[in-house]
């Protein structure tokens, strides 16, 4: 293929590219959105491979190449919905890995040469060994705290950020000889390189390790931005445009996913990246209502909660990481038809970080078919609360704790959370009294107009719908 004919290829592979963000930005646009990029991946992918003459060595790229797409493909055809992330986070580390890898075989090969070429180019193989160094053990730290693998307790070690800091130094100390040695390459200077690499290793470990759980759906964003930026260093050293402009729209995107998500959890970025947070070890936390010991709720059945249902002029569901668990979506859809032909007005309140990925709540039921006009962020709902008959909350625990917003001595005091307790009723799907992600007690379920509903979601929405028709024929 002409260099002329693959740069136009890659010219349209980044133009779909950006079109593929554009349209994953709306629920109704998110499909087309998809399918660009799935498109300018076609694109980019065919006009490498006739860019490249296939003899020898890389006919065995090739067979890795197949092996990897059937892997890959297996994978993403069986993973659950809940276990995305730990997946993302997973993708992230080989992006990571490849760069660091990537970083080592050009220094390696790179020959003579002097002047602001050779210092760019060293300066790129330095920046990539690092940035993909620290994103390959961070993300393989997040994939363990996401799997249950590692404990999500944030790790402290004293003296840590001194420690980090040092590191930090240290490797760019390294890197300014790396690049002051200029090429080819010496054995000190190699040792040096690898030493960045361990360097960033440790960084990308520590640095996870000392994030608690709560904290976790930004370091997924995070990794994801650096694992961008990483591909746009491949990029550089490689000198492919494609990987420069793919690289940076993951990175950029990924940064602004993250500022949107520390916004949400009224967090900023640099505290979430300097750790601490969460060090709640999963049980209830100090400070918690119940942790008062004192505290009663009240228990509901399926029929009492239908006929509530059945006579509220006005319900808000809000589904949380226990409605994907239990894949209920799809009886709660039927339940929502059956009420909005009673007259009834139903809205849908998403939290941000509601489940266990951006956007987890708004995939599932897009995917049930609930109508995107009567699905709303948290910003435009917790006014409704207040007028509200009945709250329904699916499988939801920290995104509905009060003491998010009442509570100083909380472990997510000050994360922004939707209202419910504001409703004249709130009725809280779940199986047990047990805490949520962030392992902090709830307020709400001992509140007086509040009622649990015990059981699998599933099983629960599944009696109520059953109820509910029941109650509506009669
Ligand atoms: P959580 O606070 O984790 O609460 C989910 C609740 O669902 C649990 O208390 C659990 O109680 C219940 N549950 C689990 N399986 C169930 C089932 N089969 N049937 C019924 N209930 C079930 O979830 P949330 O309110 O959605 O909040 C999300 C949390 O995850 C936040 O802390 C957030 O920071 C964190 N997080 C979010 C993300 C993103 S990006 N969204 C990523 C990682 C972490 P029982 O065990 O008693 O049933």
């Amino acid at each position: 293929m002409s260099q002329g004919l693959l740069s136009t290829a890659y010219l349209a592979a980044g133009i779909l590219f950006i079109f593929c963000l554009g349209g994953l930005s709306r629920h109704e646009t998110a499909r087309r959105g998809n399918l660009y990029g799935i498109i300018g991946m076609g694109i980019a992918l065919v006009a490498t491979f006739f860019s490249v003459q296939f003899d020898g060595v890389y006919m065995w790229l090739f067979g890795a190449v197949a092996v990897g797409a059937l892997i890959g493909t297996w994978l993403a055809l069986k993973v659950e919905m809940t276990s995305m992330p730990e997946l993302v986070a997973v993708l992230h580390s080989f992006v990571g890995l490849a760069a660091a890898v990537v970083g080592i075989n050009s220094y390696l090969e790179s020959h003579g040469g002097h002047g602001a070429e050779v210092t760019i180019h060293l300066i790129e193989v330095v920046l990539g060994v690092f940035i993909g160094g620290v994103t390959f053990t961070g993300s393989v730290v997040a994939y363990g705290k996401l799997a249950g693998k590692i404990r999500s307790k944030p790790l402290i070690m004293p003296g840590r950020h001194m420690l980090n800091l040092a590191m930090i130094i240290a490797a760019t100390v390294l890197g300014v000889l790396i690049v002051q040695g200029g090429m080819p390459h010496t054995q000190t200077t190699l040792v040096y390189l690898l030493v960045i690499l361990g360097i960033s290793f440790f960084i990308g470990w520590h640095m996870v390790m000392a994030i608690g759980g709560a904290d976790m759906p930004v370091v997924v964003s995070m990794l994801n931005s650096y694992s961008g930026w990483a591909a746009a260093a491949t990029g550089f050293m490689l000198s492919n445009d494609l990987l420069i402009i793919t690289g940076a729209l993951v990175g950029s995107s990924g940064a602004i996913l993250s500022y949107i998500m520390c916004a949400a959890m009224n967090r900023s970025f640099v505290s979430v990246i300097l750790g601490g947070f969460g060090d709640s070890g999963g049980g209830p936390a100090a400070g918690g209502a119940a942790a008062q010991g004192d505290l009663e709720y009240t228990s509901t059945s399926i029929d009492e909660t239908a006929e509530r249902m059945a006579n509220a002029k006005k319900v808000i569901v809000v589904p949380g990481y226990g409605m994907a668990v239990a894949h209920a979506q799809h009886p709660v859809k039927q339940i929502t038809d059956m009420l909005i032909e009673n007259k009834c007005d139903v809205q849908f309140a998403i939290h941000p970080v509601a489940g266990r990925l951006p956007g987890h709540m708004n995939v599932l039921l897009a995917e049930a078919r609930v109508p995107y006009d009567i699905v709303h962020e948290m910003d435009d709902i917790n006014n409704q609360f207040e007028e509200t008959d009945v709250v329904l909350i699916i499988g939801a625990n920290d995104i509905v704790n009060p003491g998010a917003l009442e509570d100083p001595s909380s472990p997510i005091y000050g994360m922004p959370v939707l209202e419910v307790w504001k409703a004249k009723k709130v009725i809280v799907m779940k199986r047990s009294m047990g805490v949520g992600y962030s392992g902090v007690d709830n307020p709400l379920f001992y509140k007086e107009n509040t009622d649990m509903l015990f059981g699998d979601a599933k099983a629960s929405v599944d009696g109520i719908l059953t109820a509910l028709g029941n109650f509506l024929k009669s």
